[in-house]
């Protein structure tokens, strides 16, 4: 190679490495993504996802979010509905492992009793990953993290808007020391979601005497529960202040049924539900919801970002919260919320 030919090349070396300096910070988070993108193109990734079942619009979301994420990254998505069952779950998890794809992931109906199928994933060499419902467990070891919502925070802020609006935005009812009435409709019993809701909720109300849950109950995140549930329990219904619904198929469900006995929702009784379907932002709207705090379903990018580095053999956070906003009668411009998509 002479010479001159050897400096220029050295010389468009130079620049060319000083382009990158300078670009580096604006793409890192971006190459980052591609990265994984693109190594989960060289050689198709399986993953085994097992879903509780399409029991909401946000649960249907969820699903899309997945599958569609899955699609982009190039990867082989071994998809399973276990209708609403755990033992369903545990079947498909073993087929998974049974299949060896390379991560499984799986959205745990309840908490408990997810010990020995994860003692099988571990044995067999293949990472777990675990999304939307947490589990209890007290070996460590059996599972590589968690993506999704934190449904304390969620909890929380139900109870936020509650002392808001009966506490602090009314004086004379505070200065009274009148009980707050609460109803609360749980969702399903044993699911981290229901207990964390649970839990954050009466946190922040126990600094508040004069809340009181009065009555509560599962509805299994279903509408056509919070509708039965309703109607059974309307007399209770026309006397309490409040009603605190763990998601908005149930809150769909509670309304349809308070408007046939001519209670009006979200005056005659404040309403405060969790998810933010476009259903129950168009409630309201309507000034038939009064709060509601988003459960974010749109996960499926991040789950597979996570997939591909556990692939390849990287080692994740334990625990990812996705951001997540609250809506409410107060302080949101309601117009300008974009629309939900589920
Ligand atoms: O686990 C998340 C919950 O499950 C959502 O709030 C609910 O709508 C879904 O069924």
């Amino acid at each position: 190679m002479n010479r001159t030919l050897r400096y220029r090349r050295s010389g468009r070396l130079v620049s060319i490495l000083a382009l990158t300096l300078l670009c580096v910070g604006f793409v890192s988070c971006r190459a980052e993504k591609s990265k994984a993108e693109a190594s989960s193109k060289e050689r198709q990734l399986i993953v085994g996802f097992s879903q509780i079942g399409a029991e909401s619009a946000w649960r249907k979301c969820n699903t899309r979010s997945i599958r569609d994420a899955a699609e982009s990254y190039g990867i082989q998505l071994l998809f399973d509905n276990a209708e609403q069952k755990q033992e369903n779950q545990i079947k498909a998890i073993r087929s998974f492992i049974a299949y060896r794809v390379d991560v499984i992931a799986f959205v745990p109906i309840v908490s408990d009793g997810w010990e020995n199928v994860l003692r099988e994933a571990r044995d067999a060499g293949i990472p777990v990953l675990i999304t939307d419902r947490k589990i209890r467990i007290s070996e460590e070891g059996l599972h590589a993290g968690f993506i999704g919502t934190d449904s304390f925070e969620e909890g929380r802020n139900a109870g936020r808007f509650l002392v808001r609006k009966f506490l602090e935005k009314n004086p004379t009812r505070q200065e009274a020391a009148k009980q707050v009435r609460v109803f609360e409709l749980t969702g399903t019993i044993g699911s981290s979601v229901a207990t964390g809701r649970a839990m954050g909720f009466r946190e922040v109300i126990a600094n508040h005497p004069e809340i009181e849950i009065v009555h509560s109950e599962s509805g299994d995140f279903l509408r056509s529960k919070g509708y039965e549930i309703a109607k059974r329990c309307i007399s209770d219904l026309l006397v309490v202040d409040a009603i605190y619904s763990h998601n908005d198929s149930m809150t769909l469900g509670i309304i349809d049924a308070l408007k046939e006995a001519g209670i009006a929702p979200g005056k005659d009784v404040v309403i405060i539900t969790i998810d933010a379907e476009q259903a129950s932002i168009d409630a309201l709207r309507r000034g038939e919801v009064n709060c509601v705090i988003e459960c974010n379903p749109k996960t499926g990018p991040a789950i597979m970002d996570l997939a591909v580095r556990l692939a390849e053999g990287e080692s994740i956070p334990w625990i990812v919260h996705v951001d997540e906003q609250v809506f409410t009668e107060f302080d949101n411009d309601l117009d300008a919320i974009e629309s939900r998509g589920y």
